[in-house]
């Protein structure tokens, strides 16, 4: 009876869990091929490294882009950063010619961030750099001097906007209820915790606000962008607050989900006036099988990147800490090895970098953005081979501790990045299979010997003059 009861309910779990699955791949947006996809996805998966740019008033305080909400600057304080923008030597071009010399491939930079100013010259509101003192239209600028050294050009668009009078106000808005400021933890737990005293806080708070007239704000000008600036490769939402993403995914009661956001009609438009454009997931779609074309892991660590293989993702990381210019941070700088690193294992796990710069007021990458800069570029000088187009490296390969692999599919090349060096590095079953092993930074020759079905690497430190040593192994 036990047997026949089991056996009951085995049955009635796969045939709820293939019905789930069978509504699941019901559930589509469009009606993309998977060749297709892999097609429109494939330059992405190729350039492997991208800029990102974060720029706008914020800038200005220099203490973080979420200052307004951070700090909850009324809107009448925060209005002077407005009157005084003025970022006199930006000079897209030069931005573009460092990013290409750093290796970068495609670029994204904020239009808008959350607290609402314009990069761009929007029809639909005064709140825009054509208004200010500087009185230009940035992203135009920045689109075709990007071009122009043939970098793939993203939109980041923020759909939270702490500007917008019909914004309704959330957890993480600066008008949320309480007093405090963001940097005390207790504060942000409060105003994202369920109670009926919050919500009748919130209540009191947006009773004259009307998310309809933001939302048709907000599409319009993803219209506006996705028209006026020609042929735009990525676009970046960022972000729907009920699941706090960034935020070690809490998910907070008082934040916005497609529902609000109409994400998936906005996403249909964005597909629609760019077919060939590829959006991120942070319209949260991902219930639907192509609600996202990739994930974005934000600021983890180098460990945590394992456990995306197999997904198309891009990790956004940033120089110290903060994404927009942040005077004091120098003490968070990751180092040219870290930088360096984080590239590397981004694409041993089959993702991307997209590596973010916060330019200063002055519309110019700080010092250290710039020495940063240069020293990858003087790497990827030397290996971008094992950077582009390449991805995990096939089972069989077993990179040695220290190392990591990774391997161009194309080609069959298989590159050994030795992170930790030491004086010999042991192949697993390479013995029959390796040709010849060679330093890429200077093509000189790595001694080695057979021990069983292994290969040893010989290599001395003093040797080796870069900064994450690569070895390119010509395989039988
Ligand atoms: C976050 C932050 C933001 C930053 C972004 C980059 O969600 O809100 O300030 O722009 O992610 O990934």
């Amino acid at each position: 009876m036990k047997h026949y009861l089991s056996l009951f309910f085995a049955l009635l779990l796969t045939s709820s869990t293939a019905l789930k699955a069978q509504e699941q791949q019901a559930m589509r947006l469009g009606s993309e091929t998977p060749e297709e996809k892999e097609q429109r996805m494939a330059w992405w998966k190729q350039d492997r490294f991208g800029m990102f740019i974060h720029f706008g008033l914020y800038a200005m305080p220099a203490r973080h882009e979420w200052v307004k909400t951070l700090e909850k600057i009324p809107e009448e304080h925060y209005d002077k950063y407005f009157q005084h923008f003025n970022p006199e030597n930006y000079d897209a071009k030069e931005w573009a010619k460092q990013a290409k010399e750093a290796g970068m491939k495609y670029v994204v930079m904020t239009t808008k961030h959350h607290e609402g100013f314009c990069l761009f010259d929007s029809k639909y509101t005064d709140y825009k750099s054509t208004n200010t003192p500087f009185g230009r239209d940035l992203i135009r600028e920045y689109v075709d001097a990007f071009r122009a050294e043939g970098i793939k050009v993203g939109f980041y668009y923020s759909i939270i906007d702490w500007h917008h009078p019909h914004y309704p106000v959330e957890a993480i808005h600066p008008l949320r209820p309480g007093n405090f400021p963001l940097y005390q933890p207790f504060s942000l737990a409060l105003s994202w915790r369920k109670s009926k005293r919050n919500d009748r806080r919130y209540a009191e708070l947006n009773k004259e606000r009307n998310m309809a007239i933001y939302r048709e704000y907000m599409f319009n000008q993803v219209r506006e962008l996705l028209t006026n600036y020609g042929e735009i490769d990525v676009m970046w939402f960022d972000f729907s607050t009920k699941k706090m993403e960034g935020v070690d995914g809490i998910r907070s009661y008082y934040g916005k989900s497609q529902e609000d956001y109409h994400a998936e009609e906005l996403q249909k438009l964005v597909r629609e006036l760019q077919p060939g454009i590829i959006i991120n997931n942070r319209l949260d779609l991902h219930i639907y099988e192509d609600g996202e074309d990739f994930v974005t892991p934000e600021q983890v660590s180098t460990k945590e990147l394992k456990a995306y293989r197999g997904k198309n993702w891009e990790t956004c990381q940033t120089f110290s800490g903060s994404w927009g210019y942040h005077r004091g941070q120098d003490k968070k700088w990751k180092t040219e090895k870290e930088l360096i690193s984080l590239l590397i294992t981004s694409v041993a796990n089959g993702g991307n970098l997209l590596l973010n710069v916060g330019p200063t007021a002055l519309g110019e990458f700080d010092y250290r953005a710039n020495n940063a800069l240069q020293r990858i570029g003087h790497w990827m000088r030397y290996h971008s081979k094992s950077i582009y187009g390449c991805t995990v490296a096939p089972d069989q390969y077993r990179a040695p501790k220290g190392t990591l692999l990774t391997w161009n599919a194309q080609t069959g090349q298989l590159y050994l990045h030795l992170l930790k060096q030491k004086k010999s590095y042991r192949l697993k079953n390479m013995a029959r299979k390796l040709l010849y092993a060679e330093l890429m930074h200077d093509r000189s020759e790595v001694q080695m010997y057979v021990r069983g079905n292994d290969i040893v690497l010989k290599l001395k430190r003093k040797h080796i003059n870069s900064t994450v040593p690569v070895v390119e192994l010509h395989l039988k």
